[in-house]
């Protein structure tokens, strides 16, 4: 039987990682079969509060939990943030369209991420993973201010490096070093350089972007500055969002719901719009 879409799935908070001191990691355990697919997102209901929308940040192949990362921003988050394990929520969903791993198939793909921003590009990542075969060169390109501001940082600064070296490139840089550092250092677009001699042919070949909308939009122009066409570019946009669903209209993008046609676009759909970046 199809669940009301309007119902939360009861889950329990059954984990916290704190990954920067504004960002931590929940995982819950929801009550009933939940499944997502990497891009797609849920409405997470804090009791009391409300709900707000987040990506699932896990790997969808774990059936077990998910787990969302979230910025401490506001009124829910800011709830979120101050609850310890074993509190209930809720979860609704999933919503919108995931990334389509079916175009992405037998071609190069580039992931560019920064700050919360690699929340569902983990999740996108660990499928990837799952079925590396399918894919030809992965090059993960992520970005923070300081070493301190990476989410992941254990995975990110060591073991996916050690666990898939033979199928994925990793290019990570920081805005700025402190004295431990010995990596890249400049703007996360820096990554992208020399990126286009590692790209046989720009027709096989997709990239994807999820960060803050100033990242997003000088990652983009550098894609395009590249070689990448606005239909391989893929970006994931957040608007404010009520029911999910493609009926409240809040999420209104120019003609697109973003909660029902996105989260996930191709640059192709949105380069004639106004204000994308804001
Ligand atoms: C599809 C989608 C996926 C998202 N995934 C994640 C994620 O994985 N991790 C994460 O940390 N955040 C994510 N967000 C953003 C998250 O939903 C907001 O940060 C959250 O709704 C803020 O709720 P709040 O009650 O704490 O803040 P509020 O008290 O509502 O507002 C505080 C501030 O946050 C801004 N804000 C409020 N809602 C949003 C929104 N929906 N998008 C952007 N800014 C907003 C407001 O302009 C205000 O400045 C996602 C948003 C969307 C639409
Ligand atoms: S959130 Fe209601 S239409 Fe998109």
């Amino acid at each position: 039987m199809r669940r009301n879409s309007y119902l939360p799935v009861p889950g329990e908070l059954v984990k916290v990682v704190e990954e920067t001191p504004n960002i931590k990691t929940f995982r819950i355990v929801p009550e009933e079969e939940f499944s997502f697919q990497a891009g797609q997102f849920i409405e997470l209901t804090v009791p009391g509060v409300g709900e707000a929308p987040f990506t699932p940040s896990s790997s969808p192949f774990e059936k077990e939990f998910l787990e969302v990362t979230v910025m401490k921003v506001g009124r829910v988050t800011t709830t979120l943030h101050a609850l310890e394990p074993g509190v209930k929520l809720g979860i609704r969903g999933p919503f919108g369209k995931p990334y389509p791993l079916d175009v992405f198939a037998n071609k190069d793909v580039v992931i560019v991420g920064g700050g919360v921003g690699l929340a569902p590009l983990r999740a996108l990542f660990l499928t990837l993973m799952e079925e590396k075969e399918k894919y030809k060169k992965i090059i993960f390109c992520c970005g923070a201010k300081t070493p301190e501001d990476f989410i992941y940082k254990e995975s990110i600064l060591d073991k996916w490096h050690k666990e898939f070296s033979d199928k994925v490139c990793f290019r990570i840089t920081v805005d700025q070093a402190d004295e431990k550092w010995k990596g890249n250092v400049g703007l996360v677009t820096t990554t992208l350089d020399g990126v286009n001699e590692e790209i046989s042919d720009f027709d096989k070949s997709v990239a994807v972007v999820c960060g803050p909308p100033v990242m997003m939009k000088f990652t983009t122009f550098k894609l395009l500055e590249i070689g990448y066409k606005p239909e391989s570019i893929y970006l994931s946009m957040e608007k404010n969002m009520s029911c999910g669903l493609g009926k409240c209209g809040h999420c209104m993008m120019g003609p697109y719901y973003v909660c029902k046609d996105g989260p996930v676009f191709p640059y192709s759909k949105l380069k004639n719009m106004p204000k994308i970046w804001d």
